[in-house]
């Protein structure tokens, strides 16, 4: 067993998955309001619907700042995602349009749109990337067509954490008259973004990974020039607004927003959301610090676990998702071999990709993946490399 912990007595690795631990002011914010304030936002006049309606109204704000977005209330929240991906994929195609995606999608994106183009809704072009998992932009360009309506990308693998010429794919979008959709799951709060400058018209976000709120938040962005009536909404119900009418209300945020809201969830991605906005050098310094834990893991491991085999590269800014594996055993008993052994918490698979995995050359068995958060330090990846090389010299399955 190692011997020193942190996180109650485990090595934490799995950050691309959900983040943990959360910073204490994400847990306090959530059980305030649980035990003070509880009530539903938007929906009565008292001040305690009042107090849940301003922290819905200050998380709003604080995700559009992160993006760099004028308007607050262009940042729809879902649970997860997911959800914000299907809004945004399901919202603006319509039978008879094109749209063009990547190898290397999450199946948060590539599930509806094959379901789409199954059932000859759309028809769809999947752009191979690179070993890498980099996509060539102008690959991209020539698989549009009259008819290509959207353009939808993942912002950074969570397979093996590159970080896609998003600004460059959205500049094409633009001249196209392309709506461009970029999957920021992996992203969000790891990598600078900006929706004017990366060209972006939708972003989908996870609010439990990089921006350290609780799972069960997400969301969509609209960025502040788009129109957002061209998106239908994917739920229709209660808003708390216009109760007099049976149509969905046709204004932001309650057009997609329908149904009690997660506010216990909002107020802990409130505070995750500023406690990484204000934390010293910004998101600039988290993907820096990620990339040296990321680099630092790499030359590390190949210098003391034999046979190991690592997908990621070390060149380029990462979001420090790393993939690899111990040649000749099972990801699948290195991962539980980590686990019961050593306490160190990680991910085999294929990670939700199977085609990101086809990519890089790892599908069907997939890898193993370490993420790493702003809370991992060098000594814990000292003691996983420790680990990873006692797995390695001991039994062959
Ligand atoms: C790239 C990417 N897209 C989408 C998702 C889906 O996110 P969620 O679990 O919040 O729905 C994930 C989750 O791991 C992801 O890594």
């Amino acid at each position: 067993m190692l011997k020193d912990r942190t996180h109650g007595g485990v090595i934490y690795f799995d950050n691309a998955a959900t983040s943990f631990p959360k910073p204490q002011c994400v847990t306090d914010a959530v059980i305030r309001y649980m035990t003070q304030i509880g009530a539903n936002p938007g929906r009565s006049g008292h001040k305690m619907a009042i107090e849940a309606g301003q922290i819905v109204y200050k998380t709003r704000k604080s995700i559009a700042t992160l993006f760099g977005l004028r308007n607050p209330m262009h940042v729809i929240f879902t649970s997860n995602a997911t959800e914000a991906l299907n809004l945004a994929i399901k919202g603006v195609l319509e039978k008879g349009d094109h749209a063009v995606t990547s190898s290397m999608e999450h199946n948060s994106t590539i599930r509806p749109l094959h379901e789409m183009e199954k059932d000859g809704t759309i028809s769809l072009s999947i752009i191979q990337a690179d070993k890498t998992g980099i996509l060539d932009p102008q690959k991209i360009r020539r698989a549009i067509t009259t008819k290509t309506k959207a353009i939808i990308i993942n912002h950074a693998s969570n397979v093996i954490g590159c970080i896609q010429p998003i600004r460059e794919i959205g500049k094409i979008c633009r001249e196209s008259g392309i709506i461009f959709i970029v999957d920021c799951a992996q992203s969000a709060g790891v990598v600078p973004i900006d929706i004017d400058r990366d060209n972006i018209d939708i972003l989908a976000f996870a609010g439990h990974k990089g921006l350290y709120g609780p799972t069960g938040t997400g969301g969509m962005v609209i960025s502040d020039g788009f129109d957002f009536k061209r998106i239908k909404p994917l739920k229709y119900g209660g808003t708390g607004s216009f109760s007099d009418k049976i149509e969905q209300p046709d204004f932001l945020p309650d057009r997609f927003e329908s149904g009690t809201l997660n506010v216990a969830g909002l107020n802990g991605l409130l505070a995750g959301s500023k406690y990484i906005q204000k934390r010293e050098g910004g998101i600039e310094r988290i993907l820096e610090h990620k990339t040296e834990l990321q680099n630092y893991f790499i030359q590390k491991a190949e210098t003391f676990v034999k046979d190991f085999y690592c997908y990621s590269s070390s060149q380029l800014p990462s979001t420090s998702v790393i993939a690899f594996k111990i040649n000749s055993y099972s990801v699948s008993e290195t991962t539980q071999i980590l686990s019961d052994r050593y306490g160190i918490m990680s991910r085999q698979g294929l990670h939700c990709s199977p085609l990101a995995h086809k990519t890089i050359g790892t599908f069907p068995e997939g890898t193993l993946r370490f993420g790493f958060s702003i809370f991992n330090k060098k000594e814990e990846i000292d003691l996983a490399v420790q680990a990873l090389k006692s797995v390695s010299e001991g039994k062959r399955t």
